[in-house]
């Protein structure tokens, strides 16, 4: 039985067409052939003197169906949709509710009306998919609030409120009632009056140098995706062009864009970050656990930024030291946090410091629907806080460590309740960064992960489940970026050097300028704790260099911007003698060569990590690298990225670096060789 996308009914004299793709509306290619019949149906039908667009379940419309990009569009095309409604002889009113995203929303602009709910909203999010809103989107949103505003709408991604959405001119009417009847009014008035309103016949409000102004501060500055530079092209058309010109060259952009690999890249993300979360073996009926409160074991730095996050979800938070001072300390660090970007109003963060139960008394903890252990990574101290948790937590709890490396298993083995616990992984700034790695151990039971996921959803993070291994992921993969960077240190390259080859990539800081900012110290611990030396590093710690906690690390930092690094002579000199004591004699190196040994040893790493099931998916390593470490989302992770590059010219070089150097760990994984001879990669790009 075939789909029904869409269905007619009658509000007196006007016709109610209702969208039904769920989960989101998108609008593919069924879903714009049953709009566009049943538009053709009203327009012929005498009855009718006015339609209203409507949206079932939770909004009106998400935009285009992103699976269908790249692929032949079908009849009816967006363009030509969008074209039928606007040239309609009845008027045609949007009644907008939920999030009314991309093409959703340009369909709604070509309506003669839009009547919002109080709490939709609305937005052109195109752009953090590496495209330009291209169903007049650029033309019409210039023509309704002015060009410099639209910029902005369409070059940030963000979402507007629907009051905003009014003010700005974007919706004629804001409802706290039920849109689809005030917009059923709305129809009625416009044919009574038999105007037709149509964003397309309004010229461009504002000063054209506003727009140059707004446009050269986004391009001043660093690299400008081609995306913005796109954005910016288009708006400008809608200014200097006629209307149909201008909409011809926006779709010309977006086809180029469209077509790009960084938008390949960024759509790649979107649906990889959908799937992370999803467990392969999880039946579909398992209920995650309500979770109504929490508790927090640990107020150092991640245990505080983990409280913020639950905090910020109006989630209420135990926060658990063990002496009177640390707790201050970190109770200090989280109000000075809040205030620190000026822009969360003092009534908001004392509602979230209320939503802070400090104490001493670990036993506060029994409370909690989840208790999250953040203290040292020290297996003795988690095993001991975890065989307390056991004793005091309600049944049912869940039991999670915030370890980065650790045995979840051997953790939960301190409990009677080994399914209960799991690790759930956050990056710092905790509060900010949004990359979670929820840690399966072998007990975890299925309840125990489904309200990992739905927490981590709650308090805004990008859930990726791994398995349990040292490092899991994220951090596994990094020890191979380090160990790349001394090697690149001892054999000529300088921290600068190193740090431009992986900005010009796209991070927004090199490896080196990084771990200056956490702190040289923490790798420093972690190494000694393993037995591993690492000779320049080591040098460099040795000499009381700590990053820029203390001015001095990879880089010197002085008091006029304490943030700023600048290369020093002295770690020069301390790297070219760890490379004498070596005997190694140092040579300059490429940017191209520094790149390739960044990330190929990390990609062999991907690869091992997926052939050991500790990632379920390819695309679940992207997510972790572009929400946790920063790999720049428009090149779509390194799994992407190494298909982009082609897995053979990976496997050779992987194969010519170990036998040069002679470090086995350097030799390809068996899965990289394995799809590289078959001529395949892991299917992302
Ligand atoms: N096309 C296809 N599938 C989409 C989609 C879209 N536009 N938007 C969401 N989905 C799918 C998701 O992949 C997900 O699928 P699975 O359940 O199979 O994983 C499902 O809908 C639900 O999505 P979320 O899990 O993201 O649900 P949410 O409630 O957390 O968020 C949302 C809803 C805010 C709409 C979010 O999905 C979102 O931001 N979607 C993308 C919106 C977008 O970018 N629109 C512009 C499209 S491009 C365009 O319109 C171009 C143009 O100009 C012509």
């Amino acid at each position: 039985m075939s789909k029904t996308y869409v269905t007619t009914d009658r509000k007196g004299s006007v016709a109610v067409i209702r969208f039904d793709n769920p989960p989101v509306n998108a609008l593919g290619q069924g879903l714009r052939l049953g709009i566009a019949s049943a538009l053709k149906e009203a327009e012929t039908d005498a009855n009718v003197r006015a339609v209203v667009l409507v949206g079932y379940g939770r909004c009106f419309s998400a935009g285009a169906d992103i699976t269908e990009f790249g692929k032949p569009i079908q009849s009816p095309n967006l363009h030509d949709l969008i074209g039928t409604i606007e040239a309609s002889r009845k008027p045609v009113v949007a009644a907008i509710h939920g999030t009314t995203l991309g093409g959703g929303l340009e369909l709604a602009l070509a309506c003669h009306a839009r009547v919002a709910a109080k709490d939709a909203r609305l937005g052109l999010p195109e752009i953090k998919l590496g495209i330009l809103p291209g169903a007049g989107g650029t033309q019409r949103v210039p023509r309704l609030i002015g060009a410099e505003k639209a910029l902005k709408m369409i070059t940030s991604g963000d979402m507007m409120p629907a009051e905003d959405a009014r003010t700005a001119g974007l919706v004629d009417e804001v409802t706290s009632g039920d849109p689809l009847d005030a917009a059923a009014v709305r129809a009625e008035h416009l044919a009574a009056s038999g105007e037709l309103p149509r964003a397309r016949d309004k010229s461009v409000p504002g000063d054209k140098a506003d727009l140059d102004k707004a446009a050269a501060a986004l391009t001043g500055k660093g690299r400008v995706l081609r995306a913005v530079s796109a954005c910016i092209e288009a708006i400008k058309a809608a200014i200097e062009l006629p209307f149909d010109q201008g909409l011809k060259r926006e779709y010309e952009l977006f086809k180029e864009l469209v077509e790009s690999d960084e938008s390949k890249a960024q759509r790649h993300v979107f649906f990889a970050e959908r799937n992370a979360a999803k467990v392969a073996d999880m039946p579909a009926d398992t209920q995650a656990k309500p979770v109504a409160s929490a508790a927090v074991v640990g107020a150092g730095t991640m245990g505080g930024g983990i409280t913020m996050s639950f905090a910020n979800a109006g989630i209420p938070v135990t926060l658990i030291e063990t002496t009177d001072a640390a707790l201050k300390r970190g109770l200090d660090t989280i109000l000075a946090n809040y205030k620190r970007s000026g822009r969360t109003p003092q009534a908001e963060i004392d509602r979230r410091m209320s939503l802070i139960s400090p104490t001493l008394d670990i036993a506060k903890a029994a409370g909690a629907d989840i208790a999250i252990e953040a203290v040292f990574e020290e297996m003795e101290i988690k095993k001991e806080i975890f065989a307390k948790l056991d004793r005091i937590a309600k049944p049912g709890a869940v039991l999670a460590s915030n370890t980065s490396y650790l045995d979840i298993n051997e953790i939960a083995s301190q409990t009677k309740r080994p399914g209960e616990v799991l690790g759930m992984h956050f990056f710092s700034p905790a509060n900010v960064m949004k990359l979670l790695e929820i840690v399966r151990g072998k007990a975890t039971s299925q309840a125990t992960l489904a309200t990992a996921i739905a927490v981590g959803r709650k308090i805004g993070k990008v859930p990726v489940i791994v398995g349990v291994c040292d490092g899991f992921v994220g951090n596994r993969m990094l020890g191979q970026r380090l160990k790349a960077t001394e090697q690149l240190l001892l054999e000529g390259a300088l921290p600068h050097e190193i740090d431009a080859a992986a900005t010009s990539f796209g991070f927004a800081m090199g490896p080196l300028a990084v771990s200056d900012l956490a702190g040289l110290d923490i790798g420093m611990r972690a190494r000694r704790a393993r037995g591993v030396r690492a000779a320049v590093a080591d040098a460099i710690t040795d000499a009381g260099r700590y990053g820029q906690k203390n001015g001095r690390g990879y880089y010197r930092y002085d008091e006029a911007d304490k943030r700023k690094p600048i290369p020093d002579p002295e770690v020069e000199k301390i790297i070219v003698e760890a490379s004498e004591k070596l005997g190694i004699k140092r040579r300059s190196i490429g940017q191209e060569e520094i790149i390739e040994r960044l990330n190929y040893p990390m990609i062999n790493e991907g690869a091992k990590i997926l052939e050991e099931g500790i990632a379920q998916r390819p695309g679940d390593i992207d997510v972790i690298w572009v929400y946790g470490y920063g790999w720049p989302v428009w090149r779509g992770g390194p799994m992407h990225y190494a298909d982009q590059v082609g897995l053979k010219k990976i496997r050779d070089w992987l194969a010519e670096q170990a036998r040069k150097s002679g470090d086995a760990s350097l030799n390809p994984a068996p899965v990289l060789d394995r799809l590289a001879r078959e001529g395949r990669g892991f299917g992302l790009a």
